[in-house]
Order: structure tokens, then C-alpha cells, then sequence
């Protein structure tokens, strides 16, 4: 049977928020891809979504019967994904489905996932994600996805500068014992060891700093660029993930409508409470160990959330990104919501940077 493939861009009735995406091309389906499993599409079909990838960045297959996680796990190897199924030093609670399929994320449901490439905060990050969804939310959990060379073009460009030049350095600390709500991660699961003689192992063989504190807590740091050249494009785009508390904050304001104001204060209490302590789980500094102030942080959200575009998951969706091009997040949701992810072709950042610098604009 010849499987006429179709593109097209997202329509009003697709997304919550932004709309301004829609002339770009993203959506791939066929008119009988009802009857059509994702596994028997032809050859020439998987060209012309590769073709469509590498061009976009982007491609969301819609419309398609899956069988669930292999079905996922197979299509991305025919689609030559070389998947990763380690997320080393990851920092999202997640519980594998397969060997190389996890969950996107186990986070609770009210909090706001905002603009992040994956693994921005470690040297060895995937150049590929993808995702799948079993089971769309019944209330929100909408994906938003963030052009990250428009959001280089939104930004201050004394920020931008300041970016690039100073770079980021995120540090963590952990502890061993599991967190209330399983907000964050021990070393022992973000690391995937059970001692501290293989834990050493790890972060050298990732290139992390890290020190063992007085009261039994880990500090690790990574110092990255914030710029990334776009390998396909030759474009500048931002890479970061934003953790302290004017984001967490921001986020919970910029949404605030789709909350009900009690659990709003609540979630926002709890991440205040976090960000209060001396060791904060997770926090996002300039390369020099400063802070990003308030309204730096504001003007990265704002630069973000112009850059993006907020869809609405359907059963059986199939999302393939490129994480240098394309950032992602998770909006609020009232689970539950199944949506797995997959992650392909790592990289080192620490092997772009040098292209970085001497990219144009
Ligand atoms: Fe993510």
C-alpha cells in the first residue's frame, strides 16, 4: 500500500497558548494512518520523516496506532535514534519502562516544568529526545516547546552577552536519603551506583566537580556554555535550565489561572521553603559562581515563553526533537498523564565550544 505522507502545522484547536508556530510544518500523518501502525510504515515513509527531522528539528507523528513503549523503542531505532538508556546524572525522577524508554518525568502534577534542553546541566547530554504518549492527561499537562534561536534573538543583548561569556554553572547538592513529594534525587539513583568508590568512577568519567561535605552531602557542579551553536543551522541558540526561586515563582504567576489559588500558594510555599536553605537542590549560577538576579531571571522566562508553543497531547502522539534546536517543558496537570520519553545520540558539550564563539547570529 503506497502511504501518502502529509505536513502541516498545528492547528488553533492543538495548542493552549501562543499560536505564532503555525506556519511552520510539524505535524506528519497520512489519511489512513487510523488503520496504520506505526511499526508498518514503509521505508520511504521513515525517509521522509528523517528528511523532515533533520530539516525542522522537529516532528510530531499524529494520528497513528501504537502498541505501546516497544513499539516506541523499535520505531526509533528504525529511525537510526541511537538511544541511551543510562540518563547519567540526570536530575528528573523518572522509573524506566524499557531498557532505553523511561517515564518524562515523575514530578508531581502541579508543578510547572519550564524552558529546558535535557541535560543542559551536565557535559553529556543527548542530541535526540523523543517522545510518546500512552495515556493524554484529562486536564492540562500540555507540552510546551521553545525555539531556542528565537529565544537568543528575544533576549537583552546585554544578557545574551553576559550569557556567553560567563556561562552557567549549575550545582547540586544531594543527599542519600530520598526526598518528601520525590522532588529530587539521591546521588545513589542520579548516579546509578551504590558506593562512594563507584561514584568517583562516574563523575570523573562525566567530568564533574564534586565535593563530599561535613554532614554527609554531595556538592557536584558543571560549568557549561549557555550558547550552543546549532550544528544544522549554524544559528546561536540558548541551552540552560533556569532552578531558583524568582523562576519557580514567575512560572506559578505566569499560570496562575489554571490553578486553584490554595494549591498555588502551597506548591509555591514549598519551593520558597526549598530555595530558603543554604544547600538548595538545585540551583542555576553564572560560570563566576554569581547569581542570576531577579529580573535576569525574569527576562530569560520572558525570552522563553515568546519562543513558544503549547500542545496538547493526543493518544498514541509520537514527538521527535532536537534537543540543540528545540527546548521543552511540562505544564501543570491533573494526572494521570503517560508520557514516555526517549533519549539518543549523546554528545559532549565540552567538544562544541570552541564552534560556539565563532558562530554569526
Ligand atoms: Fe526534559
Amino acid at each position: 500500500m503506497y502511504q501518502n505522507l502529509s505536513i502541516r502545522s498545528l492547528g488553533p484547536h492543538e495548542v493552549s497558548y501562543n499560536h505564532h508556530m503555525h506556519q511552520k510544518p510539524f505535524i506528519l500523518s497520512t489519511p489512513n494512518s487510523q488503520n496504520l501502525n506505526i511499526n508498518d510504515v514503509s521505508t520511504q515513509m521513515l525517509e521522509e520523516v528523517k528528511e523532515t527531522y533533520q530539516r525542522y528539528g522537529r516532528v510530531m507523528l499524529r494520528g497513528f496506532k501504537s502498541d505501546g513503549p516497544r513499539c516506541f523503542q523499535s520505531l526509533l531505532e528504525r529511525l537510526d535514534f541511537d538511544l541511551d538508556g543510562e540518563y547519567l546524572g540526570g536530575a528528573s525522577p523518572r522509573s524506566n519502562v524499557t531498557t532505553k524508554v523511561y517515564t518524562s518525568t515523575d514530578a508531581p502534577g502541579p508543578f510547572i516544568i519550564s524552558y529546558h534542553t535535557e541535560m543542559c546541566y551536565l557535559n553529556h547530554r543527548p542530541r535526540q529526545l523523543a517522545f510518546y504518549c500512552q495515556q493524554p492527561p484529562p486536564h492540562n499537562g500540555e507540552t510546551p516547546i521553545f525555539d531556542c534561536h528565537q529565544i537568543y534573538l528575544n533576549l537583552p543583548l546585554s544578557l545574551s552577552k553576559k550569557l556567553e561569556t560567563k556561562q552557567l554553572m549549575y550545582v547540586r547538592y544531594f543527599s542519600s536519603k530520598k526526598s518528601w513529594l520525590n522532588v529530587y534525587k539521591t546521588w545513589q539513583d542520579t548516579f546509578l551506583v551504590e558506593n562512594k568508590q563507584q561514584l568517583a568512577e562516574k563523575l570523573k568519567a562525566t567530568g564533574l566537580e564534586s565535593e563530599w561535605l561535613d554532614d554527609g552531602i554531595l556538592k557536584v557542579s558543571c560549568t557549561v556554555p549557555a550558547l550552543i551553536q546549532d550544528p544544522v543551522t549554524g544559528k546561536k541558540t540558548i541551552s540552560l535550565t533556569l532552578f531558583n526561586k524568582w523562576a519557580f515563582h514567575s512560572n506559578l504567576n505566569r499560570f496562575k489561572d489554571r490553578y486553584f489559588t490554595p494549591l498555588r500558594k502551597a506548591v509555591d510555599w514549598y519551593a520558597m521553603r526549598q530555595y530558603d536553605k543554604p544547600k538548595v537542590f538545585f540551583e542555576t549560577l553564572f560560570g563566576d559562581g554569581s547569581q542570576i538576579n531577579k529580573e535576569e531571571t525574569e527576562q530569560i522566562q520572558q525570552a522563553a515563553w515568546d519562543a513558544a508553543t503549547v500542545f496538547k497531547w493526543q493518544q498514541d502522539d509520537i514527538l521527535l526533537l532536537d534537543n540543540i534546536r528545540w527546548g521543552h517543558g511540562r505544564l501543570n496537570v491533573i494526572k494521570p498523564r503517560k508520557v514516555i520519553a526517549a533519549l539518543g545520540n549523546m554528545y559532549d558539550i565540552r567538544e562544541m565550544t570552541l564552534q560556539s564563539h565563532q558562530v554569526e547570529t
